[in-house]
Order: C-alpha cells, then sequence, then structure tokens
C-alpha cells in the first residue's frame, strides 16, 4: 500500500485516541500507516502494529533547550518517522533549510525516518522548480542519507484550503523532486476522501501527507479504505 501520513497537527485529545484506535488497529496494511498526533498524545498509540511519528523535533539530541523535545526520546517512545519543515513551522517559526538540514541528520543518525515538506508559496508558483531546488539544496549531497528519507510536496497554497494542483501538477512536480532526490515523494494538501483515489493512483506518487481529513474518523478511515484497496 502507498504511505498514509496522518498529521494531527495541534488537534486531538486523548478521547480522540480512543476513538481512532479500533480503525487504526484495523488497518490491512499498518506499516504504511503513519500516525503524528502531538507530542503528548504519543503515549496512547505506542506499540501498535502501525508506525508512529512525531511533527517536529529539537535540533540537538539533549541539552538546555526549554520546551523543545529531543528526537532520542521521540525514538524511545516509539517514533520511526518525525516530519520536519512542515510550512507552518518555516513560516511561523521562522525554520531556516539549513535549521531543517540539522534535524534531518540527527534523526538520521538515530534511524529515524525523516519526513521532509518543501513546497511553493502561491506567489511562487511560476517559480517552483527554483524554490523547490533551493530547499533541496542542502540535502543533495548526502546521496546515502537520502534514500532513507521521506520528502512530502506540499504546496502552501493548498494546505487547508480544499484546493489541490491538478493531477498532472503533482505529477510532474513530484517526478521533479524524485529525480532529484531519488528518495519516496508524498504529496500533502486538501487530500479528502474524494480525491485519494485520483492522487493515489499517480505512478511517481509513493503516498500522502493528510492534514484535516484524518482528524475526522469517517473519512479516515474511508481515505485508508481507498489505499487498501489501491495495494500498489
Ligand atoms: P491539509 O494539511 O490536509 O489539512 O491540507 C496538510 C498538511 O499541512 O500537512
Amino acid at each position: 500500500m502507498k504511505i498514509l501520513v496522518a498529521n494531527w497537527k495541534m488537534n486531538g485529545t486523548i478521547d480522540l485516541c480512543r476513538e481512532f484506535l479500533p480503525m487504526l488497529n484495523a488497518a490491512k496494511f499498518p506499516e504504511s500507516l503513519v500516525i503524528c498526533p502531538p507530542y503528548p498524545l504519543l503515549h496512547c498509540f505506542k506499540d501498535k502494529k502501525f508506525k508512529l511519528g512525531a511533527q517536529n523535533c529539537g535540533l540537538k539530541s539533549c541539552g538546555a533547550y526549554t520546551g523543545e523535545v529531543s528526537p532520542v526520546l521521540l525514538k524511545e517512545i516509539g517514533c520511526s518517522y518525525v516530519i520536519i519543515g512542515h510550512s507552518e513551522r518555516r513560516i511561523s517559526f521562522h525554520e531556516s533549510n539549513a535549521d531543517i538540514f540539522e534535524k534531518f541528520k540527527l534523526l538520521c543518525e538515530l534511524g529515524i525516518k525523516p519526513i521532509v515538506c518543501i513546497g511553493e508559496k502561491l506567489e511562487e508558483k511560476t517559480n517552483y522548480k527554483q524554490v523547490l531546488s533551493e530547499q533541496l539544496r542542502y540535502f543533495l549531497d548526502y546521496g546515502d542519507l537520502l534514500s532513507n528519507c521521506i520528502f512530502a510536496y506540499e504546496p502552501v497554497w493548498s494546505i487547508g484550503t480544499n484546493i489541490i494542483p491538478s493531477l498532472s501538477e503533482i505529477e510532474e512536480i513530484t517526478s521533479f523532486i524524485k529525480q532529484k532526490t531519488m528518495s519516496q515523494v508524498l504529496y500533502g494538501g486538501s487530500v479528502n476522501d474524494k480525491n485519494i483515489k485520483d492522487i493515489l493512483n499517480i505512478p511517481s506518487l509513493d503516498g500522502v501527507l493528510i492534514g484535516g481529513a484524518s482528524l475526522k474518523l469517517k473519512e479516515f478511515s474511508l481515505i485508508i479504505q481507498s489505499a487498501e484497496l489501491l495495494k500498489n
């Protein structure tokens, strides 16, 4: 099955985890399902068959960094994936490409798979190749590490807007990223139960990153079922 990554962002409660658990436990291909709740909810999904991911991590493994979360602890609690460089972190928390690359190296050292988000803003749309190439610049010298990494193409203008690029645009841009990085590539931005099938049918795509729709039990369950049926 193609990879489905659920990014709950700063949403969800212990009760919501309890509601989701039976559905997630019933997934037919749990190794392709990555659930990324906020840090304090990670324990609710510990030791399950599906995979656990965090939405961010600190730049160092320990030290005087009040409020940051060590990737070492994330590994200890069972995270095998960590999302880094989400546009919400780049924009609201001013994370730079250099910061994201530091996190990437640390995660690779720890054996955690980084899911590196890249994507252009609306005003950069016509110039996407240059924008994405700049976001990828640090990574391209680390060919051996890239094989263990996933890139998520998330156009900023598509996140939470219900507007998605055309399927041919997604195919063209994710192929461009794949060609450059030789890594697995996901698409993220307004993925829902209606468009999932068409998106997952794009041959160059290895999966999707889902925000809002992954918090709705019924909708996310339909998304998982569509992915299971495609199986490729
Ligand atoms: P969305 O978010 O699915 O709600 O658009 C995707 C993301 O930000 O990862």
